[in-house]
């Protein structure tokens, strides 16, 4: 079989170990972690998706190997405690079943101990401990390491790697990037010592180095090492490019794979795991620079998610490995589907954030478009139905498409109907959007699922009471979604008036001078893609505050390009649109003319309840999903939609 992509395809050998292909998982935190930091079964099921789903290594996440100075929020591997060997080695054990090769990250998280506790006033109690003596911007106080603890640290790398080592993973990543402990001696932004390990690049590396022999002399000469670092740091105050091939020159001599991503998590979370708002593959240039200045083979990461960038990105000498984080959470099945030469099928990230933030809000993990993740043991199996029944579905927005696809998988017979020309609903609106097209490509590749399945589509056809009851359905998915909000504001319906979601549709009636009205997430996204074309933008928001129905991780990356693009008027609330832009009553009633010709209406969405209590008796089961039910995000009409099939 000739493969597609043949150098994504291809094995690589690393040590003595070889991977069967150069689609690496990269770490993603936890998603159970067990109080005395054993890795909980969940966590386990986590990653053994993305092993069944092809990768060549799957790393799992930050184990803190020195708890006394990093706290203990994070997976810790210590004999000492009941179940942590074997936890790892379950967890190892079912990445390796799948023919990849289990790898895990060693961490230590230094001045920064606590980031990812869900409750950060516990961090406070943590002891801080970092290359130099600092007050942290958060008002921490963080406390130098002295030459016997460093020693005491170096000496839990090695201890902790051999334990990995025993629990079964055949490579492990050493976290040397992204603001962490070593990353912190590494950067001269937190690395202000006077003595052997501050100063020139060669005495910053010291403690990686230190950490990699120690970890070399357990694990022996044969077992792949690789090393994780910031090619660059995004900051005045931190080491660029130059610095970053010295450093990979520095630690060459110890590692099998020099792992280049960038940034730091703190101070440039949006290049460190590049935003909706940047290229994908942004960071790709950092570790073709170090390609050539190393013999060790080089992996890169950073918004990665077309196999075809991937492919070049190799078959052109800039990398050895590509590697993909949400990307794999997104659609697991990636590296299959890539050797299979089923690109066709590959779900696309949105780099919404949603998981990222998920996991800040309630220390659990979901992703967008995949509704297993984080509940993988809740079965990622879609099995066929015992009995095989009738199932229509009304709506083809990504609620509707989830379930009317489930459904099919199941062996029923399954309509569905969308009342308007197209299928996608309201990702329809994305397709102006540059920066967010994925999520209009989301609906294009639901529906290629569904007419892939045998789902009957009915484009044109609403679903009415009559027409149910006439289809005589056993199940009725009601997905029709929601409408947007016009309130009876005067001038509102006038023809300078454009509805963001028909925004797609109407651009050409979008002048130079645009005033939107709303400033929640769909108008913000809306104003700064006008800013991005050059109009001049005014957002008009009644409350004080910007999308705060944004996550928290896309949140202030979006007010940065609001600020970039737009200019803001919140405390304002509109009281006419004319053909000069909008009146508002500032926060002291006063009347002032927002101006632009063209207006953008976002104000909200309502769930279609009329459409929804005429169908609620119109088959024997009747689930009502997505927007329908509460006007909400895609997360939940593809979680709710998946859940409505199987329980058909
Ligand atoms: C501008 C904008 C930007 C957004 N951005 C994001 C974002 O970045 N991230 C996010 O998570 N969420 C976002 N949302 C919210 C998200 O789009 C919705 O939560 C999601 O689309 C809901 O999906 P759904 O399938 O329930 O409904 P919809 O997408 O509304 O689809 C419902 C479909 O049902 C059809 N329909 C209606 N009545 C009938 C009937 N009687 N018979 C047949 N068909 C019918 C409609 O024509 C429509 O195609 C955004 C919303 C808007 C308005
Ligand atoms: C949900 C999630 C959890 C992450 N957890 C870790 C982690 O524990 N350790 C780490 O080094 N990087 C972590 N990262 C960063 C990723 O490994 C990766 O570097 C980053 O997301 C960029 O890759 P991507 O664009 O393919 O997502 C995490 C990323 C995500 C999305
Ligand atoms: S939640 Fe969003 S950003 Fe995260 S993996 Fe899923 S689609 Fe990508």
């Amino acid at each position: 079989m000739e493969r597609k992509y043949p150098h994504l395809c291809s094995p690589i050998t690393l040590g003595r170990t070889t991977f069967r292909n150069r689609m690496f998982s990269a770490p993603m935190g936890g998603t159970d972690i067990a109080n005395d930091g054993c890795i909980g079964p969940k966590s386990t099921a986590f990653y053994e998706l993305r092993a069944k789903g092809g990768a060549g290594a799957v790393t799992v996440s930050e184990l803190m190997v020195h708890p006394k100075t990093d706290g203990s929020h994070a997976y810790h591997l210590d004999e000492s405690i009941l179940n942590s060997l074997a936890s790892a080695t379950y967890t190892a054990d079912a990445i390796r079943r799948h023919g990849a090769i289990p790898s895990i990250e060693l961490s230590h998280s230094g001045m920064f101990a606590g980031t990812y506790m869900t409750d950060k006033s516990k961090q406070k109690s943590l002891s801080q401990w970092g290359p130099s003596d600092t007050v942290r911007a958060d008002g921490v106080q963080v406390k130098a390491l002295t030459k016997d603890m460093i020693d005491e640290i170096v000496g839990a790398y090695a201890h902790v790697a051999g334990l990995v080592k025993r629990a079964g993973f055949e490579m492990l990543m050493v976290h040397g990037g992204h603001g962490w402990l070593i990353n912190q001696f590494l950067s001269p932004m937190f690395n202000k010592r006077e003595d052997e390990y501050g100063g020139p690049i060669e005495n910053r590396a010291r403690f990686a180095i230190e950490v990699l022999k120690a970890i070399r002399e357990v694990v022996g000469p044969f077992f792949p090492i690789e090393f994780r670092m910031s090619g660059a740091e995004f900051v005045d105050e931190g080491y660029g490019i130059e610095e970053g091939i010295e450093i990979a020159k520095l630690v060459e001599p110890y590692v099998d794979l020099i792992h280049v991503s960038a940034g730091t998590y703190q101070k440039t979370f949006g290049i460190t795991h590049p935003s909706m708002f940047t290229d994908h593959g942004r960071n790709v240039f950092l570790a073709a620079e170090i390609k050539k200045h190393v013999s060790k083979p080089v992996a890169t990461i950073g918004g990665l998610s077309d196999p075809e960038q991937m492919e070049e990105i190799i078959a052109s000498g800039k990398a050895d490995v590509v590697y993909m984080a949400r990307q794999l959470l997104a659609d697991p099945f990636l590296p299959r589907k890539v050797t299979e030469n089923r690109d066709g099928d590959i779900v696309k990230c949105l780099r919404c954030f949603t998981c990222m933030a998920e996991r800040a809000a309630t220390s659990t993990r979901r992703c967008t478009v995949n509704p297993i993740i984080g509940r993988e043991m809740e079965g990622d199996e879609v099995y066929p139905a015992p009995v095989k029944k009738k199932v229509l579905v009304a709506g083809g927005g990504p609620g509707g498409l989830y379930a009317a696809w489930t459904a099919a998988r199941r062996g029923h017979q399954v309509i569905l109907c969308e009342k308007e020309d197209t299928l996608g609903g309201i990702l329809k609106s994305e397709q102006a959007l540059p920066f967010k097209h994925e999520m209009y490509e989301l609906s294009l590749t639901y529906a290629k699922f569904c007419r892939d399945a045998g789902v009957e589509i009915r484009l044109n056809t609403e679903v009415t009471k009559e027409y149910a009851e006439r289809e005589n359905a056993d199940a009725l998915i009601i997905a029709v979604g929601s409408s947007p909000l016009v309130p009876p504001i005067p001038g509102l319906d006038g023809e300078n008036v454009v509805i963001v979601n028909n925004y797609y549709k109407e651009k050409d009636k979008v002048g130079d001078e645009v005033v939107v009205m709303g400033g929640g997430l769909a108008g913000c996204e809306c104003a700064i893609h006008l800013g991005m074309e050059g109009k001049k933008v005014r957002l008009v928001e009644m409350r004080d505050v910007l999308a705060p129905d944004a996550n928290v991780r896309h949140r202030p990356l979006l007010l940065k390009e609001i600020d970039k693009y737009v200019t803001v008027h919140t405390g304002h609330r509109a009281l006419r649109v004319t053909s000069e832009g909008v009146v508002c009553a500032d926060k002291d009633n006063n009347e002032v003319l927002v101006p632009g010709a063209s207006v953008i209406c976002a104000l909200g969405q309502r769930s279609r309840t009329d459409v929804v209590n005429e169908l609620l008796d119109a088959a024997p089961f009747v689930r009502v999903i997505g927007d329908a039910s509460r006007v909400s995000t895609i997360t939940n009409a593809v979680y709710w939609g998946y859940h409505a099939a199987l329980d058909i």
